[in-house]
């Protein structure tokens, strides 16, 4: 029987470079609240959030991908050649088709590589870091660059209580590749379509040419068509959190083989820092153990905030190169993806 070949697999990866994008504009709780009926205190209290990043000028989700993906390659010292595949986690690209990846891989020099987005809301990077990982233990590629980006300025209601404080732009990426010992361990993921609702764009594009079609010839000031805006059900959100993440947390370390006395860093997905005190202090994480808090300077950031945070505790000193960090994603969908990694080193290419 003719034999069909399989490729060379291998189990050790990790992340080897990380870099990161923070737009140029800082936009602040009273500049949002410029618009929306809400408070500095209200927000800061509610969510952590001071001030976030928004897009602007000629700054756009590519421009702000591919810069995030350049300080990935220079800071991992990977020759850029050897990238196997780029993945872009996004919920934002404008775009179905074409999608982002192959732009994104062309403005990076890479042209012609396997590139793919990824769609799976804020817990997109993890998701993508444990295709990444996969791709190399089964020997499909050498090296991945994986890239979380977002505008999410693009679908945000600027008077919506439930979104417009909290959500920011940004982008951060990573160069996973093979290792002498093992950097990323297996991944816990999961979703719950039946709590899709909680997070969702308000309207689809059909109803959108609808709204458009049956607009036509009438005046766009008394009648427009209106934008397509994300929603999200706080509250909703919030509940699913309490039950899905703590069980995420602990299936994790336990699928990692490593001790929660051992976790030197803990890098949740920045949605919102009093979900994130809760989450560390339920799973019994030592109050000394640094905890990711980019999102008091950043927002949400969605597929972003976990590299962005990353990158933030490595350049600040919360956190060195090589630690063993617990992240978990978590978002629309809903779904979550999590893992136990060692950190890579700090980037000499920072963001900031
Ligand atoms: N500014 C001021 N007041 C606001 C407000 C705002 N932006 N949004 C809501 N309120 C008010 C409400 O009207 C309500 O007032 P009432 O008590 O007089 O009725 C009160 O604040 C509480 O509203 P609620 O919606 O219950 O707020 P919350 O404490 O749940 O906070 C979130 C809202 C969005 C910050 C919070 O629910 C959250 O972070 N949820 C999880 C989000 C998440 O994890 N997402 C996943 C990743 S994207």
């Amino acid at each position: 029987m003719v034999g069909i070949a399989v490729n060379n697999s291998r189990d050790n990866v990790a992340m080897l470079g990380i870099g990161a994008y923070r737009p140029q504009r800082v936009v602040s709780n009273d500049d949002v609240c410029a618009v929306l009926d809400s408070t500095d205190q209200w927000i800061f209290e509610r969510t952590g959030i001071r001030n976030r990043r928004w897009i602007s000028g000629d700054e756009t989700l590519r421009s702000i991908a591919a810069a995030a993906g350049e300080r990935a390659l220079v800071n991992s010292g990977v020759d850029r050649t050897k990238i196997g595949t780029l993945i872009l986690a996004t919920s934002s690209w404008l775009t179905l088709t074409p999608h982002g990846a192959p732009s994104v891989a062309f403005d990076l020099g890479i042209n012609g590589i396997p590139a793919f987005d990824l769609t799976s809301g804020c817990g997109g990077f993890g998701y993508a870091l444990g295709v990444a990982a996969d791709l190399i233990r089964a020997g499909s590629a050498d090296y991945v660059l994986v890239i979380g980006a977002e505008t999410m300025t693009v679908g945000l209601d600027p008077t919506d209580r439930g979104t417009a404080m909290i959500f920011g732009d940004g982008a951060g990426a990573v160069v996973v590749g093979p290792s002498e010992s093992n950097g990323i361990s297996p991944t816990v993921w999961g979703s719950d379509g039946e709590n899709a609702a909680a997070i969702m764009q308000d309207i689809d594009f059909l109803e959108y040419m609808h709204r458009a079609q049956e607009m036509q010839g009438l005046d766009p000031a008394e009648h427009p068509v209106g934008r397509m805006s994300l929603r999200m059900e706080g509250p909703r959100v919030f509940r699913w959190a309490a039950v899905t993440l703590p069980r995420a947390l602990s299936a994790a370390l336990e699928m990692s083989g490593v001790a929660k006395e051992d976790i030197d860093v803990f890098v949740p997905h920045q949605a919102n820092a009093r979900i994130n005190e809760l989450m560390k202090k339920n799973l019994g994480l030592a109050d000394d153990i640094p905890m990711a808090n980019d999102i008091e300077n950043t927002g949400n950031t969605s597929a972003a905030s976990i590299p962005l945070a990353m990158e933030e505790m490595l350049v600040t000193g919360k956190a060195k190169g090589g630690q063993l960090a617990l992240l978990l994603g978590f978002g629309a969908g809903l779904s979550y993806a999590g893992q136990v990694v060692t950190l890579p080193p700090k980037p000499n290419e920072p963001s900031f």
